[in-house]
């Protein structure tokens, strides 16, 4: 389905990093953010990675899953060792922490930042995130579906390189040509061009 031809012998490993209160997943405030327990959570991801691995056809994808109230812990989780991409939900972190906005953006780390709720939606002091603009994206209101799609996403870019999830690059047509006609007009020019 994502049209990706040739193994691209890349091994990643990835941080999904889980902020302040998200061990509470499950019993807190379930009306917002849902049943799932946090360990129901992370091994949701990494099966869902196995079939990533696939789909990209890497070579391997691991998954590190880590959760902490601390946020001393997480600076240094996130520097512990280089990450090829960090999946991280900052939790109620994201509204209030320009340090780790700037840890991130430090150690230039590509990340994509998930929410479960729609933050949107919430209280203004949630609409608010010091850490979205450094990310190669955010997705919100998803429920656990926030961190299947994030997780796709960021594998998609680390796979695939920067320009791959930009509309005009051709490399989205690699990810789902079949979902963006607008690419698939730009290819069929771009190869009308190369053919003509
Ligand atoms: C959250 C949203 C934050 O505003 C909140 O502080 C959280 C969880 C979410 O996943 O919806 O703890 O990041």
């Amino acid at each position: 389905p994502f049209g990706i031809q040739h193994m691209t012998a890349k091994d990643l490993k990835i941080l999904v990093a889980h902020g302040v209160n998200l061990d509470l997943l499950g019993q807190r405030q379930t009306h917002i953010y849902g049943k799932a327990d946090l360990a129901t959570l992370n091994q949701g991801l990494i099966d869902w990675a196995k079939h990533l691995q696939q789909q990209f056809r890497l070579s391997r994808l691991q998954l590190e899953c880590f959760q902490t109230n601390v946020e001393a812990e997480l600076l240094a989780k996130l520097s512990e060792q280089r990450w090829d991409g960090v999946l991280i939900n900052p939790a109620a972190w994201t509204h209030t922490s320009v340090a780790l906005a700037d840890r991130l953006a430090g150690l230039s780390l590509t990340y994509v930042e998930v929410h479960l709720s729609n933050i949107a939606a919430r209280e203004s002091f949630r609409h608010h995130s010091y850490s979205a603009p450094g990310a190669a994206g955010v997705v919100y209101g998803l429920g656990l579906t926030s961190y299947t799609a994030g997780l796709t996403g960021l594998v998609a870019r680390l796979a695939l390189g920067d320009g791959a999830l930009c509309p005009k690059s051709s490399g989205c047509l690699r990810i789902a040509p079949d979902y963006r006609p607008k690419c698939r007009r730009i290819w069929a020019k771009a190869s009308s061009r190369t053919s003509g």
